[in-house]
């Protein structure tokens, strides 16, 4: 197995699991990027989870332009935004090259989450809660099958990064029930 360790200079980053934290001071980040060759099995469900991601992205979207409670519109965007970076960690892994995560940290798992203070408003949409429902729905999915290709990768880099993604995709489970329980729908 052919494997190499590159430098990459990057200037402005939108996405961060392979990312260092000494972004500090202006200095251009460093970012080491490993790269790796894909069997056609993993290429193949990575084409699958790029699928999977993009119809996120596009249902958070429009899930936020739907949604009657302005809470509800804000997690839905601030998921959305998630899956766009999880949809650019997916196309990493397709062009071969591996984010590294350093171990076990992820940096980002504990972001803000909008939403949150808006607990006590009492949600009375019916659309609303279809998509909730909808989303939660979906995230069970996209988890288990994150859950399904972590085995099947033999880079130990890019399993990590799957892993990383699935337990966000588990975080946005756990907000979408949050804003559900606080608004008296159940699951
Ligand atoms: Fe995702
Ligand atoms: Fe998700």
């Amino acid at each position: 197995m052919r494997r190499k360790t590159q430098v990459k200079t990057v200037k402005n980053h939108r996405f961060c699991p392979g990312r260092m934290a000494e972004t500090a001071m202006g200095h251009p980040m460093v970012e080491l990027m490993k790269t790796m060759k894909l069997t056609q099995k993993e290429s193949m469900l990575l084409q699958d989870l790029k699928t999977s991601e993009e119809i996120c992205i596009e249902k958070y979207n429009e899930y936020a332009r739907k949604a009657e409670d302005q809470a509800l519109a804000d997690l839905f965007l601030t998921i959305k935004a998630k899956e766009e970076e999880h949809l650019n960690t997916i196309n990493q892994l397709i062009s071969g090259k591996v984010p590294m995560m350093g171990n076990g940290q992820n940096g980002q798992g504990s972001g803000g989450q909008p939403g949150d203070g808006q607990a006590t408003k009492q949600s009375k949409s019916k659309a609303d809660e279809y998509m909730l429902k909808d989303a939660l729905d979906t995230e069970k999915h996209v988890s288990s099958v994150y859950d399904t290709c972590i085995f099947e990768f033999t880079d130990a880099g890019a399993r990590s990064a799957l892993n990383h993604i699935q337990k966000e995709e588990q975080e946005h489970g756990q907000m979408l029930y949050d804003y559900m329980a606080a608004h008296g729908m159940t699951a």
